[in-house]
């Protein structure tokens, strides 16, 4: 049986570069904080347990992942990444292999840990190296004659012969528990930096003829690190060029890959069109053959097959029936809940809404807390007035109602299936089904009647 797996997360930096007040792992990519990302990534492996280092702000990330299910340790004060690792690994079972991650460094893939992993073994020290066209700034790899790792020495610490080296350290390492706790109790700091060094394990290592393998990852990106807002943003991209083209392998046709967003999940199904400047955002389902039209936002919503999403609407928790037309600059809000066939368009407010088979309501209208039948034709302007100041109210419109322009439906109130209500009318009362309801001051005409003049001047 192979050594259980215990994860230890690096999160205790400062991030000082991001000039913010904001711990560094609590810094969004993709909607979600950075830490949020790398936790995904680390229960994939499915780890025995997680251990997070955190220091600098901590208590905010904590309380962001109160219910992340992980190990707390925290490093008072930043004194090295061998001595991070150390704060957690009196919680670690010494029969365990120990993985470290970092939580500013958000893209690496689950399968690149699997690979290391399992170079580690039983028993090995594994590392996971890159080679850089630019090593400077990182820990470099040491290695013998015979090609085997020797040491790991920090940018700072280098020759200019060690400088040179290519190949650096990422940083990723994979350890059995009991050696490594051992090894870190004998780390010391007498370095250019003056810090407990992760890396002066492997001279430990080497010299207890532990071997030492390395991996390396399949994409440079899966090692960047987020160190400022532009390296936060330089991450972000790298993001959403990946979503972009797991999408279109899928078969859905970006009009710009570069201009789409996904800040959460979502799933299409077939000849699915995405036009440019789209934001899907936290849980987003797309029927068959849904387009969106470009500058739409969509939030945790469902989009039934065959629907049109015109221009720059804004969609949140709202589920859309079939063959639906939605906008051009149309507001669904959470709660909202459109059958088939269905057209919502510009300038239309829906919250908290149920709207039956092939209603209509395609201009400047608020419909909240109402529940409309099937086959309602809603006229431009009409307004439920839901909120008395105090307390919502709900409206009832029944199946086949015509609503004339300009209609205030002030609720509580009920319109009968099949009535027409007149335009312009403030309905206060149930209007009966079938009838025609109208509140209006008649219209009268003076004949004869003269405009004003201004009068001359002396
Ligand atoms: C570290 C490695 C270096 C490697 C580089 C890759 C060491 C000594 N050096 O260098 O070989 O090439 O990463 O990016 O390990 N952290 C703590 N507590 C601390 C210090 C750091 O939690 O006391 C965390 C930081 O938040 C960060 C990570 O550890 O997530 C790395 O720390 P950083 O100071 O950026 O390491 P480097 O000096 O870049
Ligand atoms: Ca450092």
């Amino acid at each position: 049986m192979s050594a259980p797996l215990e994860i230890v997360i690096l999160a205790a930096g400062q991030g000082k570069r991001m000039y913010s007040d904001m711990p560094k792992v609590l810094h969004h990519l993709a909607g979600r904080p950075l830490l949020a990302h790398v936790l995904e990534s680390a229960r994939t492996l499915k780890p025995a347990a997680v251990h997070v280092v955190y220091g600098h702000g901590g208590e905010r990330v904590r309380k962001a992942f109160a219910q992340a299910g992980v190990n707390w340790a925290r490093q008072a004060e930043q004194k090295g990444t061998g001595h991070a690792v150390a704060q957690a690994t009196p919680a670690v079972s010494d029969q365990a292999t120990v993985l470290v991650l970092y939580g500013d460094v958000p893209l690496i893939r689950s399968q690149t840990l699997q690979e290391l992993l399992q170079a580690a073994g039983s028993g090995s020290l594994a590392l996971l190296t890159a080679k850089l066209e630019q090593p400077a700034g990182y820990g470099r790899i040491i290695r013998d004659k015979a090609g085997q790792v020797a040491r790991i020495v920090e940018s700072k610490d280098a020759t200019l012969e060690e400088a040179a080296v290519r190949e650096v350290n990422t940083g990723f390492v994979a350890a059995p528990a009991d050696k490594l706790k051992k090894w870190l109790a004998g780390l010391r700091n007498h370095n250019a930096q003056g810090e407990y060094y992760l890396t002066d394990i492997i001279a430990m290592a080497v010299a207890e003829g532990v071997p030492i393998a390395t991996r390396s990852p399949r994409d440079i990106s899966e090692i960047l690190g987020v160190n400022s807002k532009q390296e936060l943003a330089q991450v972000e991209r790298i993001y959403q060029k990946q979503q972009a083209e797991k999408l279109m392998q899928q078969g859905v046709t970006l009009c710009d890959p570069a201009r789409l967003d996904v800040r959460g999940e979502l799933s299409c199904g077939r000849d699915v069109v995405i036009d440019v400047n789209v934001i899907f955002e936290g849980k987003v389902v797309l029927g068959d053959r849904v387009q969106v039209g470009p500058n739409n936002v969509l939030r945790d919503s469902t989009v039934g097959s065959d629907t049109i999403i015109h221009p720059n609407c804004v969609i949140e928790q709202a589920d859309i029936g079939v063959d639906c037309r939605i906008g051009p600059f149309a507001r669904l809000r959470p709660e909202t809940k459109l059958a088939a066939h269905v057209h919502v368009g510009n300038f239309v407010e829906v919250k908290k809404s149920d709207v039956g088979e092939g209603s209509k309501m395609n201009h400047l209208s608020y419909i909240g807390d109402t529940s409309i039948g099937s086959g309602v034709n809603i006229g431009a302007g009409t307004i439920t007035c839901n909120y008395d100041g105090a307390n919502k109210h709900r409206t009832v419109i029944g199946d086949h109602v015509f609503v004339g322009s300009n209609t205030a439906l002030v609720a509580p109130v009920t319109v009968g299936a099949g009535a027409t209500i007149g335009a312009g009318s403030v309905i206060t009362k149930e209007a009966p089904a079938g009838e025609l309801t109208l509140t209006r001051a008649p219209q009268l005409t003076k004949p004869g009647w003269k405009r004003p003049v201004k009068k001359a001047k002396k």
